[in-house]
Formats: C-alpha cells, structure tokens, sequence
C-alpha cells in the first residue's frame, strides 16, 4: 500500500514547461549474466561447485547464541562492504570474533538430529499459517527467529594455494558465515548476493566446517521475505591470479547491419604473494541461452592485452573489438533474444590460470520523452508487471522452472517488461529474461533512511546502502534484458514535511551512473510532484498510480509532470493495484469503468474474504485496469505501465489482513488466469484471436435476477446470445476496453458471445449451465521433466460434471497421491485465505480449480503418476516421465 505521511502543498508543483525540446538518450550496451556463469566446472582454471546438498539446518524461535547483527555481529561483518564503497571504510576491530566459541561453528558439535536440507531453501513456507507474531502482510508464515545451516566441505590437496569463494546469490537475512569456527563475514540484505573469501580459513586435505547463520525479526518486511538460504551457493575455485567478482563489464555501441563495436574492461585480481605478468585475451562467440552452449565459431576476438598486477591488487584492461554483422538481443514477440558469450582467459607465461565465460546481448535502448521506449531504433510500448520474488506454495526458495513459467505466462499475456519490485532478484531470473526477451527494470530499495515496517532496511541503510548499490549494478549490469535501474520505491524522502526530504536521490543516481553509464535510472513515486528533488534527480519520472488520478494530483499527473520535464521519460512504474479472486462474481456490479471495494458488491466485506473477478475493483489509491489504460492513452508520450502485480503474491493480503496472500494478481497464486489475464491479453496481444467472457453461468437461485455479462477480446464488435436468443450486438468505442451487457436477467441453460474485427470472426466463448459435480480432470504442464531433483511439473485438477464442464464453485476435497521418482511438493487453488498448509496432499479445490507441484527426485529415471481422487468423483491421475 502507498506510504504518504502527510499532504504536500500543491502550489509547489511546476506547471509550465521551459523547453519543449524532444531528447532522447541512446544507450548502447551489451550485457551477460557473468554472476551465474562464473564459472562451469571443467574450464581451465576455475571451478564453480554448486553446494546444494548435504546441509543440516535447525531454526530457533528465539535467539540461540546472542549473536545478532545489530548487537554482536555488525563490526565484524561491515568490512564484508569494502569492495563496493569508494576507499576502505571500515575496519575489523581486533580480539576473537564472536561466534568462535558458539558450538554450532565447531566440526565437533552433533548436529545429526537436525533436519537434512537442500538448497535453495525457505524454512517458513510449510506453516503453519497464523504463525504467532507475524502479520498478514508478511503471509502469516513463520520466517521469524534464528536459522543455522551446516555443511561439511571437503578441500583436496589439489585445492592447495588456489583461492576459494563462498558466492551466495541470497540468504534472508543477516548472513553470518563461519568456516571451521571462525567468521568470515557477512552480508544483511537479504536480496542481494555476496562473495566472501574462504581462503584463509580453508584446510586442505580434511573436512571443513561450513556455518552459516541467518536471522529474521517478525517486522522485517511489507511482503513474505521467505527465510533462510533460499538462493544459490556456490564454491568458486579459482588460481590467486583471477578475473575477479564480477570481473567484466561489456558494453556496445556504433550498431549497424554492419557490425557493431564491443567494449570490455577485464579486471584482473592477483591475490597471489608476487607481482604477476598477465595476459589477457578474449574471444566472442555466438551464445545458446537455452542449452548454455557457446557456438562453435569465434566471431570476434580482443587484441590480446598485457598487464603486471602487483600482489594483492586488482587492475582493469579496457579493449575494444567489432562483431560483424550482429545478430541483435531484443525483447519478444516483435525481437529475437539473440546472445553471445564473451570467454575471457588469462595466462602467464602463455600457461592458462583462468577462463571467464561473460553471456551478452548487442542492443540499444532510446527512452525518449515523448515516443517512450526503443529498442535496436523499434518502438516497444512498456506492457510490464510489478512482481514479487516468491513462487506461490513454493516459497521464496529459488526454483529456475517456477521462474520460467511464471515468466511465460506473462508472456503469453502479451507483457514484455518486468519490474523486480522491491529488490534485487536471482540472478537466475536474468538469465531467464535474457534468454525469452523480457525487459526487466532491476529495482533494489523498498526504504532507504524512514522504516515502513519497524526492522525492515532503514536499520542498515546508513552502512550498507552504498555497498548494495554498488553491488547489485556489478552483479547485473550485463545482462541486454535489464532495460533501466530503478533505485527505491515510494520512498518516505519524497516528501516535504520530512526532515530526510530529497536527499539521497542525486547521491544515489550519480553512483548509478559511475557504476553503469549506459543506462538511465529511476524511482518509483507515488507522491511526488514537478520542482521536488527526487522529480529533478531521476532520468526518468516513473510514477505509481498517479498518473491515473492518484496521489496529488487528481486530475493525473501525467501532463504536469511532461510539461515541467520535457526531456525526461514517463512511465507508470505501479499501475492499477486492481482487486480479483479468481472465479468469484458479486452482486450488484459497479455501473462505471471503476470501483473502490468496501461495498458488498465488490467485496472488501465478504465473509468469505474474496473480491468481485468483474475486474473493475481496486483500492483507494488503484484503478481498474480499464482506468488504466483510459489514462495511458489519453497520454501518447507515456512509454507504458507496470502493473501491481503480474502474480499474485504471499502476503499484503489487501483488502483482507486475515487472508495471507495477495488478490492484486492478474494471474493468481496457484498459476490459475483470473479473468483480467484476458483484459491484458485483448490490450497487449491484440493480434491474438479470441473472446473470453464472464461470469460463470450457474446461479440456481438468481433465475430473473440482473447478472451482467462482460466480453474481454481485442475483436471491435460483438453479439450476446442468451439461450440462443440475441441479446444485442455492441461495438467498443474509443477508451472502451470491454464488451458490456450489464442488464442481463440470468436463465439457466447457456450465454455465448460471437466477436468480430474488421467485420470478420474473431472469436467465440460459451459459458454453460453445468450440472453436478462428476469426475476429476488432470493435466500437466509438461509431461517430461529433467530427473535432477530439481525440476517441476505444475498438475492442474478440475472439478467438472458430466459434459466435462468445470463446476465453477466446486470446493471438493482432493486427495493427491503419487509413485515413481518424484514428490509433490506443495497444493495450492489460489485462494488467498486458505489456511491449509502448502505441503498439504489434500487440497479443497476453489473455483473448481486445485494444484499440485510435482519435483524429481534426484538421479530419477521413470515414470511418475500423480492420481487425483475425491469422494463421490471418478478420480484421475497423469503420469510425468523424468529422466
Ligand atoms: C504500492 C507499493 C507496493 C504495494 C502496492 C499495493 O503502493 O509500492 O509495494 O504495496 O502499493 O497496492
């Protein structure tokens, strides 16, 4: 929900516009995703050893050790910062670090009774729901209290005068590592990822004891943090002459048919005890983002460079190449994601000591104030969506296939941004984009200085914010996908009447453009107005809802906003925030294009905790999506919207606090498409063919009753038909964005619409009277899974009758059970106050629909069959091959 502290005055605004000058910035640049290829197993002198398995784990309620970051932790971790704040900042104090005595660090301590865990790991996300303590806005689950994780790591001789990473892409939160007892540093942002030096500590040729502590208060965030390691690990292995972490940036520019110009800067770190004679080469090749196989030929090589690095430093090599006729990265459908990889060697005495695998993208980025995006010179209207981190049922714990698919069906949707709302998100979700074309604007604060919930980031900001900053620009900054960085969100500094007022906002954009010149920055506002700091700072305005009326300016602040910044782009970085639960129709509707719920004809006071799916709802500060897009075209120069939220998500359970996950979905928590899906598809797709109307048409009990029909479709006319029987032909005029028959009378039997577009068929839908509840159906999202342990296969089960029709309201209990080489991991139906655990194997089904999440197990060679059953139906199972 937006934070406004108090009213500002309006007459600060700045009406008029000096210049009315088109600007626009080209960024040419060329990205990777170095973090998640740093690098595979088997090239010349580096290892990356995924450290998924073989950990214990033990989380504790209250605090076990005394080892809190805030009273015990913080010196000795801040040093972790250094390597991303301008000079060395802070010290190690001296003495014994604390923790050393602590018996979880020891090798010695027993910790057989703990439960064994795979990374990547959310402890919180089994439940039970209504943990004490934790409100509905974090999803009532129990991240809080203190996790240690334990792993025992073995070094070989050959390991021997080599330097050893601990890369960790994310652990919630404060993570402390030891390693055989003695701490190694830390890092307490739980979004960003981290890399400490085991070096030091390791001993080769024996067991090594790896701990690692996290802790989460029960106020630490406005969403489901998720809890515990719930990214990646990695052991990096790497000679003491290295590319160091994030030790590439490429960037391109000159692009023509022809060719385009590539630039590289190598930082090459010697952590060795001698100066070192390097040389430095670099090779371009074509890159196969699916497979992560680069191809065959070189297309470009770098004159090799050669450089002498004293010991313990770090020195970067700037050169520069041409790649002919480049096969541009652009976003779907309208562009190909095409990639190339950068392999990077450095050898001394013409031996290798180290390879580097950089994945980039040849593209440019124009974000002009008046035309809105371009990519590679071709328009792209910013059809985006805000989402937050989790995978629904499965946590915040970081599955690449949850990603994908929730990435594809935004897709599907006609979406082609995402925007990483409130933090830095796996690094594997860039490579996703990268690889399916997503636009993503990578988004790192949700607060800086004032706290919107009591421990959330304000606490570390003074120390760290710098640090993050940095880091996060490093990590991603290759990647073509990323779009623009948006540094905060609805920030408490936009505001007057506070003391923080404005600053931050130059200090934090002019880090961003030291660390990345290639690209523009932004924050997301909800309550900034022309003439105020931040509004000067950011290169682009992006503004959350009060472009469509909300906020200061009623009216919209689009067009004050383009007349006092001429030069500036405009996007609404938060749109809508529209309200829906999947299959659920309440009556009376809303007569207009937009309603606030709190009545009963929306929900907003529904027993049941649901909102109306005539997707017209909204809270105080929203706006329907039909609001929306009224707004969006009544401003050409707006480059586009990102909506709250592409998926619903645990947590903000608004307008209900005792629900524990989210209604601002277009596509709910379970993967199920509300009704919206089709509103956004008919606007963002609108080539794609097709008609969906609503409601469901089984009301016994509203026979005779007014129970509006509403038409989703990018078709321009359409016809009704109740039984049959025309109940009129409209056509969508201008800022119409649904077909509208809102004085139906309901009679059972069935509603169908025909739409058309240029006069010819453009697609049907019939919603039937169904009869009572029959069977079960079942299908998979995909029948052949990878049988690695890891992999999913989403198993959707439907209620129908005997025609085969879903039972729109059907809430039947289904039991699931499976055999073969696979577990279910979680059920879900995606209705937001549901309190059954998410591991639960018996799920009732909501809106006719019920879930179940199918993993491999590991080393699985077999079929799998998952049997869906449910008393008084025919049950039914589907089997997933994995190898
Ligand atoms: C915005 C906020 C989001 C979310 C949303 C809900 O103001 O930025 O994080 O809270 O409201 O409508």
């Amino acid at each position: 929900m937006p934070f406004l502290r108090s009213t500002p005055p309006l007459g600060r605004r700045l009406a008029s516009a000096l210049f009315l000058l088109c600007f626009s910035l080209l960024l040419a640049q060329a990205q990777s995703a170095n973090i998640a290829r740093d690098n595979k197993p088997g090239k010349a002198g580096r290892e990356r050893v995924s450290l998924t398995d073989g950990w214990k784990f033990s989380r504790f309620v209250s605090d076990p050790d005394s080892l809190s970051y805030h009273t015990t932790l913080k010196s000795w971790i801040l040093p972790s910062a250094n390597d991303f704040i301008n000079g060395t900042k802070y010290k190690r104090p001296s003495g014994t670090p604390p923790g050393s005595k602590v018996k979880y660090v020891q090798i010695s301590f027993d910790d057989n009774a703990w439960e064994s865990v795979t990374l990547p790991h959310d402890w919180a996300i089994k439940g039970p729901f209504n943990a004490p303590g934790i409100s509905g806005g974090m999803g009532r689950l129990p991240t809080n209290g203190v996790g240690w994780y334990r792993r025992k790591v073995t070094f070989s001789e050959a390991d021997k005068g080599k330097s050893v990473f601990l890369d960790v892409d994310g652990a919630m939160s404060f993570a402390a590592v030891w390693l055989n007892g003695n701490l190694v540093g830390g890092w307490p942002y739980g979004y960003n990822s981290f890399r400490l030096d085991l070096t030091p500590y390791l001993k080769t040729g024996s067991d090594n004891l790896l701990a690692i502590r996290v802790e989460n208060s029960h106020e630490n965030s406005r969403w489901y943090p998720g809890a515990g390691i719930y990214r990646n690990v990695w052991l990096v292995k790497t000679s003491p002459t290295h590319v160091g972490q994030y030790g590439t940036y490429i960037t391109t520019s000159d692009l023509s048919d022809k060719s385009a110009t590539v630039r590289l800067v190598v930082d090459v770190q010697n952590d060795g005890t001698a100066a070192q004679n390097i040389e430095v080469d670099t090779e371009i090749r074509e890159f196969n983002a699916a497979t992560g196989q680069p191809g065959p030929h070189v297309v470009a090589s770098f004159k090799q460079a050669k450089v002498n690095v004293a010991p313990g430093q770090k020195q970067p090599v700037s050169s520069s190449t041409k790649v002919a006729s480049p096969q541009l990265w652009g976003p779907a459908p309208e562009q190909m994601p095409n990639m190339y990889i950068a392999i990077t060697t450095l050898s001394v005495n013409s031996k290798v000591v180290d390879t580097y695998e950089t994945p980039f993208g040849i593209r440019t980025i124009t974000i002009d104030a008046d035309k809105g995006v371009f990519v590679n010179g071709k328009p792209v209207r910013v059809y985006g969506s805000c989402n937050h981190h989790d995978h629904g049922s499965l946590g915040a714990a970081f599955n690449t296939r949850a990603a994908e698919r929730q990435l594809e069906m935004l897709q599907e949707m006609g979406s082609n941004s995402i925007r990483t709302s409130h933090n830095p998100p796996a690094p594997e979700l860039l490579d996703l984009a990268d690889r399916l074309g997503m636009l993503v604007l990578d988004e790192i604060f949700d607060t800086w200085t004032y706290a919107k919930v009591a421990d959330d980031f304000h606490t570390i900001f003074h120390d760290w914010s710098e640090a993050d900053l940095r880091n996060f620009v490093r990590r991603d900054r290759n990647h073509p996908s990323i779009m623009a960085w948006s540094y905060g969100n609805e920030l408490i500094e936009q505001n007057p009447n506070e003391p923080g007022f404005g600053q931050g906002s130059v200090l934090f954009r002019d880090m961003l453009r030291a660390e990345d010149p290639t690209r523009l920055s932004t924050i997301a506002m909800n309550y900034a107005w022309p003439g105020t700091p931040m509004a000067d700072a950011v290169d682009i305005i992006g503004l959350n809802y009060q472009g469509e009326g909300q906020g200061l300016d009623t009216n919209g602040a689009f067009d004050p906003f383009h007349a006092a910044y001429p030069r500036k782009a405009i996007w609404s970085s938060e749109s809508a925030s529209a309200l829906s639960t999947r299959g659920t129709y309440i009556f009376p509707v809303a007569a207009g294009n937009n309603a606030i719920v709190g009545g009963a004809d929306a929900g907003g006071n529904d027993t049941a905790l649901r909102v109306s799916a005539y997707e017209l709802y909204a809270p105080a500060w929203g706006s329907s999506p039909d609001k929306v897009f009224e707004a969006q075209d009544r401003h050409g120069f707006v480059a586009g919207e990102f909506v709250w939220t592409g998926w619903d998500y645990l947590g903000e359970p608004t307008p209900y606090d005792a629900a524990r996950s989210s209604y601002f979905g277009i596509i709910d928590l379970a993967g199920f498409k509300k009704d919206r899906f089709f509103l956004y598809q008919a606007r963002w797709s609108p080539e794609t063919k097709g008609a969906h109307l609503l409601p469901h048409w089984t009301w016994p009990g509203r026979e005779g009753l007014v129970t509006p029909v509403h038409v989703f479709s990018s078709g321009d006319e359409a016809e009704l038909f109740v039984n049959g029987k025309s109940a009129g032909r409209k056509t969508r005029g201008q800022y119409e964005y649904r077909f509208r028959w809102d004085d139906v009378l309901y009679q059972p039997g069935n509603v169908s619409v025909a739409v058309y577009k240029g006069g010819k068929e453009w697609g049907r839908d019939v919603k039937r009277t169904v009869g009572n509840a029959k069977k079960l159906d079942i299908s998979a999202d995909r029948t052949t899974i990878r049988g690695d342990g890891y992999d999913l296969s989403f198993i959707t089960v439907a209620v129908v009758d005997g025609n085969g029709d879903i039972v729109p309201e059907a809430a039947n209990a289904i039991d699931f059970s499976i055999s073969g080489p696979g577990e279910i991991v979680s059920t879900d139906n995606g209705d937001p106050a549901d309190m059954t655990p998410f591991p639960s194997l018996t799920r009732n089904a909501f809106s006719g629909l019920a879930l179940a999440i199918v993993r491999s197990t590991k080393g699985a060679d077999g079929n799998i069959t998952v049997t869906a059953s449910s008393n008084g139906l025919t049950k039914a199972n589907v089997m997933i091959r994995a190898n």
